[in-house]
């Protein structure tokens, strides 16, 4: 399929100094570097006669205005539209309200209208104000680094865009001073593209895991339009709906809306291949291939990667016909810890495929209603797997087709009632970070580092995610399964500990894994406990109730929550129910676990029902 070509009018930088201008020049020569003197025009302001900011200027060939910074005003509402950005570097004052007012396009972005950045060479809000290199050091920071944040009224205070750390140990001032300059004049041109070259994003599904990535990714910088397939009522005036027939389809609708990146949600599209689709279509995929979803759509192929690779599962048999299945049960029954087998479809069945006897009858049993067609063409083939006890851990992994980089673990609550108890649901809540020993949190490291030797070695060509379901046994963790997807709920609390303060964007972090060029060091988390209560209607799993209208929804930001729809349906004005699990209540930080039960308790439907000891010590 041809990508249709596309016709950008220049962009245009408006780039303030009074100084030196060695970032002037650093910017000036990356966009050169890449070949974009026709995408990108830059111009000179300056306040300062004689500043060596000019002289560079003029070597360059750009256009300079040098003016009194009084007359800084009248200059930039002559102009007012006229910059797609504001960038300052090394400009020495502090801008008035009205000169912010006037940079802004509109947009709100980040939580900042003032479409001006800045760079500061100390990881703010430390040593922010002047000479903070010096300050740095003579402070005896053992990090220091670079910021680049949006210019407000408050110095060195704005939103943070990007943010760099550099250990100090071994630096005297003027090599720390170096490495910071060289820190600067990669960091500032870097982020200056992302912000001239935003994204159109696709978010693909219709749960609360969906609407919390649709959420996360519209407050992120570095987005232009975000669109949406599939949405569920409760989240589809984040963006612009995109309505398709089929894979091809949206492909086609998305070439004409110019998507830079499809983010998929759930199992099911991967497993059909829409990420090969869309490849194939030029358009960047954060999700795995057909391929590479066989991890989760076929268990037995789970169980073989995990064989050739040396990762620790549960032993297992494969059954197909009833001979196979007898086969199997002796094996078990005949094996070290006598407990009877799990049953496992092989293939995708809305998460429902797993059984756990308390003994060999009910193991038969159930193996052979699986075969007789339970689960239709997915339980054609089945899994008797050794039964492992231990803590359960999720733990939602990133690649970008070389580098591994992992989420802390996050704990589901997968069965309907407290202790435990009822039948499996597709999750109840969620607490991140699990609680965890330290010789767990190593042995899970080890895990990691297995795994992304196995992905190294066998080229897995994907970006997207890995969520490792381990049981973490008294022989070290084990894996039951493998989604290729975040985990719903584990995905609304782990998006909540990306640590914002220290510039982490969840948009950012695909965008370098659709260039592969992730890092361990993107993913900061930030040092809190994060909690996801999930809300249902009675019934769910089995035959949830529909149809009620949900309200005070407004209870949520009262306690400071966030509130992510999953089953809901816009009926005559209102918001209602329309499936099992209703909305996710979020939060993180202090006092959070009572907030989200005070936010629980508040918000109404008939039917409503929850887990009370969803974190509960
Ligand atoms: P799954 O759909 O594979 O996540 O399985 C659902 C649930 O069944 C898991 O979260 C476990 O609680 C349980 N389970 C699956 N496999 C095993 C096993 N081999 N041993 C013990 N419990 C298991
Ligand atoms: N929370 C489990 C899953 O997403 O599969």
């Amino acid at each position: 399929m041809m990508v249709q070509k596309q016709h950008f009018k220049p962009k245009s930088v408006l780039i303030m100094a009074s100084g030196n201008g060695s970032n002037f020049e650093a910017i000036v020569k990356y966009f050169r570097a890449k070949g974009f003197q026709d995408k990108v025009k830059f111009e000179l302001l300056c306040d300062k006669k004689g500043a060596p900011v000019l002289d560079r200027a003029k070597t360059l060939g750009i256009p300079a205005f040098c003016i009194e910074f009084e007359k800084f005003y009248d200059f930039l509402a002559a102009r007012k539209g006229e910059y797609d950005l504001y960038v300052l570097a090394g400009f020495m004052r502090v801008l008035p309200e009205k000169i912010l007012e006037i940079s802004s396009n509109g947009v709100f972005c980040a939580n900042s209208l003032a479409n001006i950045i800045n760079i500061h060479p100390s990881l703010l809000p430390e040593f922010k104000g002047k000479n903070a290199i010096a300050r740095a050091f003579e402070a005896g920071a053992k990090e220091t680094g670079v910021t680049v944040h949006f210019v407000q009224k408050e110095v060195d205070l704005g939103y943070i865009i990007a943010r760099q750390p550099l250990k100090t140990e071994g630096l005297g001032l003027s090599a720390l001073e170096n490495e910071i300059h060289k820190i600067e004049h990669s960091i500032y041109p870097e982020t200056i593209e992302k912000l001239l070259f935003k994204k159109n994003v696709l978010v693909f599904g219709g749960g609360a895991r969906e609407h919390a990535i649709a959420s996360v990714i519209s407050s992120s910088p570095f987005l232009k339009r975000l669109y949406l397939a599939n949405p569920n009522d409760g989240f589809k005036n984040l963006g612009e709906t995109i309505n398709f027939s089929d894979y091809l389809d949206l492909l086609q609708k998305s070439i004409e809306k110019r998507v830079d990146i499809l983010v998929v949600g759930p199992e099911n599209p991967l497993c059909e291949g829409i990420a090969d689709v869309f490849e194939k279509g030029g358009i960047k995929v954060i999700g795995a291939n057909k391929d590479w979803a066989r991890l989760e759509g076929s268990k037995s192929f789970a169980k073989k990667f995990m064989q050739r690779n040396d990762i620790k599962t549960a032993d297992y048999k494969l059954a197909f016909d009833e001979k196979s299945l007898e086969c199997a049960l002796e094996y078990f029954a005949n094996s070290k810890t006598l407990a009877p087998p799990v049953i496992k479809a092989d293939g995708l069945a809305l998460g429902k495929g797993v059984f756990v006897p308390n003994d060999f009858s009910e193991a038969k049993k159930n193996a052979k209603e699986f075969l007789d067609g339970k689960f239709g063409a997915a339980s054609e083939k089945i899994l008797l797997e050794e039964r492992l006890f231990g803590k359960e851990v999720s733990i939602i992994s990133l690649w970008d087709g070389k580098t591994l980089v992992s989420f802390p673990p996050a704990s589901d609550y997968k069965k309907l009632l407290e202790d435990d108890k009822g039948p499996n649901t597709g999750g109840m809540g969620a607490v991140a970070p699990s609680e965890i020993t330290l010789k767990q949190k190593n042995e899970i490291e080890e895990y990691l580092k297995t795994l992304e030797a196995a992905l190294v070695r066998e080229k897995a060509d994907f970006c997207g995610v890995i969520y490792s379901g381990l049981i973490l046994t008294d022989d070290g963790p084990k894996v039951l399964e493998y989604n290729m997807r975040f985990g719903d709920p584990e995905c609304q609390a782990l998006l909540e500990l990306l640590d914002v303060s220290r510039g982490v964007d969840l948009l950012d972090i695909f965008i370098k894994m659709t260039e592969k060029k992730l890092k361990k060091s993107d993913l900061k988390i930030a040092d809190k406990k994060a909690y996801c209560l999930v809300l249902a209607s009675d019934g769910y799993p089995s035959n949830p109730k529909k149809g009620a209208e949900i309200k005070n929804l407004d209870a949520a930001k009262e306690y400071g929550c966030k509130t992510y729809f999953a089953g809901v349906k816009t009926s005559q004005g209102s918001l209602t129910v329309s499936g099992g699990r209703v909305l996710s209540i979020v939060k993180s930080g202090e006092d959070t676990r009572e907030f989200v039960y005070k936010t629980a308790e508040s918000i109404k439907f008939d039917g409503k029902i929850y887990r009370k000891d969803i974190g509960k010590k």
